[in-house]
């Protein structure tokens, strides 16, 4: 079922993704050689509490972590580890969520560990883009297949991959609502997009082929090719005559 959120309801959304988006802000000047996954993730559960929200994956189907930290081959839903350093040229990306007043935001950066060769810079690159291509002219009216097909078209037409497995989301007071928003797809087609739905768009890119797999902890998407991914997500809002990104 879709819920479409009412203004009081808006307000704490804008709120959850306020801190989420600042959390990576945060996270951002303390990426570099050297550094935990497992210390990153301190950094954005202090950060989080501190302004009065909860950390939205803490739990969350038994998820152990606040961050979701996925270094190289690792795509998404990398778990935080003392003994996993940040090394010079790896790419990480890193996905958090905000609970403020029962309300979630949900957004992932990847980011460079110091100087990176050219090839992870553009995989980088066309992934955000992905997304600002995918969110083109999407209004009220619009359909969940249009972003999908804007998404894949601009990934594929520079090279790189889009993962299938694992999707955007509707947003709300569950991290996770419906509809699925799928990073590959038709124009026109899935769920219509109207004003005040709230959803996650996170294109998953891989360098190589688009295939993953699940590691035994359950949780890490691994491209099977070992190639570098990457993941770039905000949380937006539909409005009348577009939309607004919550999370930046
Ligand atoms: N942004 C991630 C997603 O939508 C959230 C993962 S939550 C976790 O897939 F708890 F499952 F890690
Ligand atoms: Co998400």
């Amino acid at each position: 079922m879709i819920k479409i959120k009412t203004d009081a309801e808006l307000e704490l959304i804008r709120v959850a993704c306020k801190i989420t988006g600042d959390t990576l802000k945060e996270l951002e000047k303390h990426i570099k050689p050297g550094v935990s996954t497992k210390q990153l993730d301190k950094i954005a559960y202090d950060y989080i509490v501190s302004l009065g929200a909860k950390p939205s994956f803490k739990n969350y189907c038994g998820y152990p972590a606040t961050i979701c930290a996925s270094i190289n081959e690792e795509v998404v839903h990398g778990i935080p580890k003392k003994h996993r350093i940040l090394m010079e040229g790896d790419i990480i990306s890193i996905d958090v969520g905000a609970c403020y007043k029962g309300y979630h935001g949900d957004a992932a950066r990847t980011f460079p560990v110091g100087k990176i060769d050219a090839k992870r810079k553009k995989l980088i690159k066309v992934t955000e883009e992905s997304f600002f291509e995918g969110i083109k002219n999407i209004k009220s009216g619009s359909y969940v297949g249009d972003i999908a097909h804007q998404v894949q078209t601009y990934v594929e037409k520079n090279g790189f991959s889009i993962v299938r497995e694992l999707t955007g989301h509707g947003v709300g007071s569950e991290l996770h609502e419906d509809p699925s928003i799928p990073n590959y797809g038709k124009m026109g087609s899935g769920a219509k997009l109207v004003k005040n739905m709230v959803i996650a768009v996170e294109p998953m890119v891989n360098m190589g082929e688009r295939y993953v797999q699940f590691m035994p902890d359950g949780w890490t998407c691994i491209a099977r090719d070992r190639l570098p991914a990457a993941h770039y997500e905000n949380t937006i809002l539909i409005t009348d005559d577009g939309v607004e990104i919550l999370t930046l």
